[in-house]
Parts: C-alpha cells; structure tokens; sequence
C-alpha cells in the first residue's frame, strides 16, 4: 500500500477514535438519573459552567495577543492584587450562570459579598454555586497553567433571599457537585457528583470536552508532594517533622519523594490527582489560618480528591465536616493520597511513632 494511502487511512482512524470519545454534555444527560440531584437544571447548570470554562481557555490560550495579561490595579477582598485575567474569569462564570438561570446565589473569590442571581424570587432552582474563577492566576504571565474551581449545593427548601449565605454556607459533605478546569498543555474539565470522578479534555477543533480520563483514581500512595518550600521555618515543629520523614528513602522501594510545585493549586493538585502524592498548605504566622479558601478551594478539591479514594483533612479534621462560617475563610490544607495525607495527621496529631515504628510505606 503505497505510503500516503497508509497516512491517510491513520488519520481517518484517529479522527474516528477521536470521535467516538463522549461529549461532557452527552455523558451528563447520560448519567443524569445516577445523578443524586439530577434534573434537566443540573444538566443545563454544568453545561454553563462549560461553555464559560471554553470562554475562559480561550482568553487563556491568546493571553500575549489579546490585552489581557497584567493586573487591573484593584485588590480584591483578600488584599490580593487582581489579574485582568481573574476579572475575565469572574465575568464570564457569572455571566453564563446568569444567563442560564439554573442558580440562585454565586460566592466569588473576586467578590466579597455573594452574587443573588435571581434576587426577586423567581429563580427555577435552588443551586448555590461557589467558585475561584481563575486559580493560581501569579502564572498567567508567564505562561504557567492555572484553572479554574467550582462547588455547587442545593439550598433547603423554603430559603429566604435575606438567608441565602447563611443557607448556603453548609459542610463540603454537602455539595452536589464540584470540579475544576486545568488550563495547562490542554484544557481539561474534571468534575463529580458523588459517584466517582471523570475528566474531559477539550478539543478546540470541534469545541468540545471529551472524556478522557474516566473514572479517575488517585494512587494510594505517591511519590509527589507540593508545598511552598520558602514557608518552611515558618511551619510548625511538626509540619517540619513531617517533612523531614516524608524526604527519607521508603526502606521498602528504596523510592525517593520528589518536589513538585507549581503555585497553582489547580495544577498541583491535577498532577497529584493522577499519579499519587500530597498537596500542602499549612498554617503559618503569615497565614495563622492556613492560605487556601475552604468553600472554593479546599471543599471541591476535597470533594473530589475522596471521589477518587484519596484524603482531605486540615491535619485533625476530614475538611469536608468543616461547619463554614463564612464566605472568605481559609484553612489548613493536607490533600492528597490516601497514605500521605493519613501520615501527615499522625504527625500533627502527635503520633507519628506510628510513622517510624514500622517503616511505613509512603
Ligand atoms: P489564587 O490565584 O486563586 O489567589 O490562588 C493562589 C493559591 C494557590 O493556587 C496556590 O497553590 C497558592 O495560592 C500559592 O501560594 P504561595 O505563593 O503562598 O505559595
Ligand atoms: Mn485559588
Ligand atoms: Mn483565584
């Protein structure tokens, strides 16, 4: 078979695998039934969530041609200087949730008040929707991924539009659905609904999430851990101890750790997420509470991270049992495998004997 004949007929069956992969939409409706919340409303609620994570890769991937690097000149409520680019991504979440109605109340962490979607009562839905509309977001200069995270909740029957925070500030073991978007050497939209975790990588050619990586699992154990290795005389004598044992070769695999950190959550925690390891963020004089935001930080990753058989915790309590109390409010952050997040509480909690009797794997 003459050569270009064997080329063509590869690129026909590529783009026929290529085509066979879901859509995000097609397995949503799909699934819809399995769904503990499912309704046409969810389906349409993350299909807005879609369409603005395809508006936001776009900017993203013309960053440098478009006028959008570089900051507005305006703080948000956490002192923190904003991006054009986080303005962008605000914009564009609240825009398409506005749009498709599907939500009632939006908590931004480029807002400091909630968003009342529909303030005059007349909202279809009850869905609460929380998210960081662009994370990581020091790296858009220079051409580092960052991402995007949502946590979605329904609110109890009955809510009063005065109430609606206090109604939606519930435990992360709460939530309905959460996810996040990588914008890093492609576009990869990962979410759950309480039954197991799916990512979707866009096509730009036909504009579409794909599913890609079903059913994703997170190793056990992991050979990765993340932190801002700066802070470190800053962290207390236990996080310290803690990583001083977590550094040691496994006298099991003689395997040593790695040090992997990349300032966007989103992208650490991606990495974690498919090959094994830890994300930490612990307290510090600096940050007395931790950095990272419990209600669209901390509670989707670490809705997600259990979805695929790993752990949250703060270093004494499961994250997802935290009672928030408020929109802004930041925590402590071990996550990650199963093994590592499970050391690195015994270690805080002042058992770390059980750590080094053993010999525990990592
Ligand atoms: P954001 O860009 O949404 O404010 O989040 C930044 C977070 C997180 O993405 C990252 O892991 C962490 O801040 C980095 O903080 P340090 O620079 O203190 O390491
Ligand atoms: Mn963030
Ligand atoms: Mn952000």
């Amino acid at each position: 078979m003459p050569s270009d004949v064997s080329r063509s007929t590869d690129r026909e069956r590529q783009s026929a695998d290529r085509s066979s992969l879901m859509t995000l939409e097609q397995f949503v409706i799909d699934r819809q039934e399995r769904f503990a919340h499912s309704t046409g409303s969810f389906s349409r609620l993350l299909r807005d969530v879609s369409v603005a994570a395809k508006i936001i890769s776009r900017n993203i991937r013309r960053a440098g041609i478009l006028d959008v690097m570089g900051e507005t000149g305006t703080v948000n409520v956490q002192g923190e200087k904003q991006k054009k680019l986080d303005r962008i991504a605000h914009r564009e979440l609240v825009r398409a949730l506005r749009k498709g109605g599907e939500c009632c109340m939006i908590g931004s962490e480029e807002q400091p008040d909630t968003i009342p979607v529909n303030p005059n009562g007349e909202t279809r839905e009850r869905y609460a929707v929380f998210f960081d509309p662009l994370d990581g977001s020091s790296n858009t200069d220079v051409n580092a991924s960052v991402g995007t995270i949502f946590s979605v909740y329904v609110l109890p029957e009955g809510w009063e539009a005065d109430d609606v925070l206090d109604v939606s500030l519930q435990r992360g073991a709460k939530q309905v659905a959460a996810g996040y978007v990588a914008y890093g050497s492609s576009t990869i939209f990962v979410f759950t609904t309480g039954n197991g975790v799916n990512g979707f990588t866009l096509d730009p050619s036909i504009g579409e999430f794909l599913l890609s990586h079903p059913d994703i699992r997170i190793p056990d154990q992991g050979t990765m851990y993340s932190t801002n290795e700066a802070d470190i005389e800053d962290f207390s004598p236990e996080v310290r101890d803690f990583l001083r044992w977590l550094k040691r070769a496994n006298p099991e695999t003689g395997t040593r750790i790695r040090s992997r950190y990349i300032g966007s959550f989103v992208s650490d925690f991606h990495r974690n997420l498919l090959n094994g390891g830890l994300y930490l963020y612990p307290a510090s004089p600096y940050h007395p509470d931790g950095k990272l935001r419990l209600m669209y930080e901390a509670n989707p990753m670490a809705f997600l991270v259990e979805q695929a058989g790993g752990r949250a915790s703060n270093g004494h309590q499961r994250i997802l049992d935290l009672q928030p109390e408020t929109l802004h409010q930041r925590t402590p952050l071990f996550i990650g495998s199963e093994s590592l997040v499970t050391a690195a509480e015994a270690f805080l909690q002042g058992r770390e004997g059980e750590m080094m009797g053993d010999g525990a794997d990592l």
